[in-house]
């Protein structure tokens, strides 16, 4: 068995892929690379290299020397970031994309996963149960980026037989690593706030509803993609994938049941005209036909499970 390169891996998806990643196929069978010099304290225990994804010879190095065969791409400038800074997230998101392509079609690795996300889709989708296949005309940077990265992805699959597999992830929540850039990290900084303050300004308005997943179901979600036989795909672009949907006030209150003082207030700036554009919702027939997806965390389990968690960092910090 080949190794598991993650590029990105200090960032809220990869510390957790590198943890879960560990967990099944052992320490010495990952790799761990982020810009980043140093990596998170959780995951230290991990090889880790500096690397950035537009390295194209480094990364070539990287994968030689150590014998990886399976590219987990996550170096991404997400949904809000990328709007302040439009050519370097183009640059970032489509080129790291082409040098990873580029190492599977030559042959030096031989299976790639590149989440892509519900930001593929624009004012022009149907909101509720977006499906699979409809109209995406996105509105940011990051979705064009995205949705050209889909349709790159389907073309190496197509034109040189590359196993590139991907997911178009929700809104992710998590504890164990923060998010950053994105519309929908409202979702994880309530519970911050809620915690250490008792009160949150959400920069969405109240009645937004966007589709959620909380991260343990997205890593589960990522591992069971892969190992799937690469003949029950029948997505070589990205796959929807559905986890949970809520609006901030339903999380609001979700939370003031385990914490009955919390305030919630409603100041929406430029990410409320970006989660206008996206999917209340998502259709995952596929994913669930294809390789048997099933969530297993919704609004409640979640909104408790954060609350524990982020309670105890709070004291032990
Ligand atoms: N969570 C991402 C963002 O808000 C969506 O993929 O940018």
């Amino acid at each position: 068995m080949g190794k598991k390169l993650v590029i990105g891996s200090s960032g809220q998806i990869g510390t957790e892929l590198i943890l879960d990643l560990v967990n099944n196929f052992g320490v010495n069978n990952v790799i761990a690379t982020d810009i980043k010099t140093t990596p998170p304290d959780v995951i230290k225990e991990v090889t880790f290299f500096t690397l950035d994804v537009l390295d194209a010879d480094k990364l070539f190095k990287l994968v030689k020397e150590h014998d990886v065969d399976e590219v987990y791409l996550l170096a991404a400038l997400l949904s809000a970031t990328a709007e302040k800074k439009v050519q370097p997230a183009w640059n970032l998101n489509m080129n790291g994309l082409f040098n990873v392509l580029d190492l599977a079609k030559e042959g030096h690795v031989k299976k790639v996963f590149w989440p892509s996300s519900i930001a593929i889709f624009g004012a022009s989708s149907p909101k509720v149960m977006t499906p699979q296949r409809t109209i995406t005309e996105p509105s940011t940077v990051y979705g064009i980026s995205k949705l050209a990265g889909e349709r790159w992805c389907e073309y190496y699959h197509n034109n040189y037989g590359v196993d590139v597999r991907s997911i178009r992830y929700p809104g992710l929540i998590s504890y164990k690593s923060e998010p950053g850039g994105g519309t929908t990290d409202y979702a994880v900084d309530i519970f911050h706030q809620a915690i250490n303050k008792g009160i949150y300004s959400s920069f969405l308005a109240q009645d937004v509803r966007l589709p959620m997943m909380y991260m343990d179901d997205a890593i589960r979600a990522t591992r069971e993609l892969m190992q799937t036989d690469k003949n029950n795909l029948t997505i070589r672009s990205s796959y929807n994938v559905s986890g949970m949907s809520f609006t901030p006030n339903e999380i609001g209150v979700e939370i003031q049941k385990h914490l009955p003082n919390f305030k919630l207030d409603f100041n929406p700036d430029f990410r409320n005209k970006i989660a206008l554009t996206w999917p209340q919702s998502v259709d995952d027939t596929l994913a669930k036909n294809d390789w048997n997806w099933r969530p297993k965390f919704d609004l409640e389990a979640t909104s408790s499970i954060m609350l524990k968690e982020l309670s105890k960092q709070t004291v032990i910090n």
